[in-house]
């Protein structure tokens, strides 16, 4: 295997790289250029979701050939979800309304579903034309509730994977590739 990009204390730790950044870029503009195509004349708000969503957004948004206008919420997973179905609890709310637009939620990963599945209702609630997700990663062998994405760049197994916008204990997150962790490198500190 060739030389890994990134901080040598994240590389040592590293057993496999999953998605190339070759992989990630042509995923990304094909995802974009799907997205383009959809909302090609509507009002159109990606909204990411802190913070794991960051990296994808940015090469996901600089590749659309729509406008787009860009908005973020932060929501944090406790016990079985975020929040209760039919309410609407987020740790970071979006700075303008929404309504009457067609709201995009970028998401790193879909695990369980829960936390999307709550944001999606929770955007809904506030008035947007239409919710859709678009996860660059999917683990469909977790999920507990009821989501499919519209948009998905790739399905992937169950394993803890770090890396373009992915962490373990909020490290790993610039590493420009998606990577599989060595299990020693989180079972010493879990
Ligand atoms: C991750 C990910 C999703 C959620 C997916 O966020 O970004 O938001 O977990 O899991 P689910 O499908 O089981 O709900 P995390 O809480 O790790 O925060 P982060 O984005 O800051 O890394």
């Amino acid at each position: 295997m060739s030389a890994l990009v990134g901080p040598p204390a994240y590389c040592a730790h590293i057993a496999e790289v999953l998605l190339s950044q070759e992989q990630l870029r042509r995923r990304v503009g094909e995802l974009a250029a799907e997205v383009s195509r959809d909302y090609a004349g509507k009002d159109l708000v990606l909204i990411g979701v802190l913070n794991g969503a960051v990296v994808f957004l940015a090469d996901l948004l600089r590749a659309l050939t729509i406008p787009a206008e860009l908005e973020f919420v932060g929501a944090s997973s406790y016990g079985d979800g975020i929040v209760s179905y039919g309410t609407c609890e987020l740790t970071k709310d979006l700075d303008r309304s929404i309504e009457g637009k067609h709201a995009v939620v970028v998401e790193d990963i879909v695990d369980t579903g829960r936390t999307l599945a709550a944001l999606v209702e929770c955007l809904e609630l506030k008035g947007a034309a239409s919710v859709e997700v678009c996860a660059l990663l999917d683990k469909p062998s977790r999920r507990t509730v009821e989501l499919h994405p519209r948009y998905i760049g790739f399905e992937i197994p169950d394993s803890f994977v770090v890396g373009y916008g992915l962490d373990f204990a909020q490290h790993y997150r610039g590493l420009p590739y998606v990577a599989v962790l060595e299990p020693e490198a989180y079972e010493s500190t879990t």
